[in-house]
């Protein structure tokens, strides 16, 4: 499964990416507003640090908009995949630009449904989100175990990108249900670092060392 890092942050992609723990980036608009910066500006500096597809998603609303927008956005760099929403103008605009030979994330997916027209329509990546539904006590994994079923039933190369990720635990989820990608803010990535019994072992291992005294350098 591939890691994409959620953010807009540079410091924060920088530092996974050099840890190999970065197969791609996905921004949308309200990462572009925390990130305080211009949505080409720093959209063009993570796309010269990090070498997998770096998402950037338009805000217009009306298909000829998007369009421009969307081609617009491909031109900051190669690795540039146009992210649209999930409306019926989104799908529109995916099926054009994926003609061009531009990769497109289609985000905002909350529907079995809604995957199967996105991948109709050519989408690279699709996103359901799944802490947003869980939000709503809906579960996320279950969308995306049905995409994975409706995907392979029919061979549909569009990639499932499962986002809006809360937790360690949804990326372990994930990689078992079999999405193609995981999007996730660094915090979680770094938090499937963590488990009770390393802390604990490391402070038995630890405090055996100095009792002994060892010293390897
Ligand atoms: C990624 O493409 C999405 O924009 C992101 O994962 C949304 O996450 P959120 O629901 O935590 O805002």
């Amino acid at each position: 499964m591939k890691f994409f890092v959620d953010t807009a942050e540079i410091d924060q992609i920088k530092e996974l990416n050099d840890l190999g723990m970065v197969d791609g980036v996905t921004t949308n608009p309200s990462l572009i507003a925390k990130s305080g910066r211009d949505i080409l500006e720093v959209t063009k500096e993570i796309c010269s640090i990090v070498s997998g597809p770096v998402s950037a998603e338009v805000v217009a609303l009306e298909a000829d908009d998007m369009l421009a927008e969307g081609r617009k956005l491909a031109k900051i760099a190669d690795n540039i995949a146009v992210k649209v929403p999930l409306t019926w103008a989104g799908l529109k605009t995916c099926k054009t630009l994926t003609d061009d030979g531009i990769m497109v994330n289609v985000t905002l997916c909350f529907s079995a449904n809604q995957a199967l027209l996105a991948a109709k329509a050519g989408a690279t990546f699709i996103s359901p989100f799944i802490g947003r539904l869980d939000d709503i006590n809906i579960d996320g994994l279950e969308l995306i175990e049905d995409i994975r079923t409706i995907y392979d039933n029919y061979g549909f190369g569009t990639n499932i990108l499962a986002a809006s990720i809360r937790t360690a635990n949804h990326m372990s989820d994930c990689a078992k249900i079999g999405a193609d990608v995981c999007t996730a803010p660094p915090n979680v990535i770094k938090a499937m670092a963590n488990h009770i019994l390393t802390d604990k072992g490391l402070a038995a291992f630890m405090a055996d060392a100095k009792k002994a005294g060892i010293k390897i350098v």
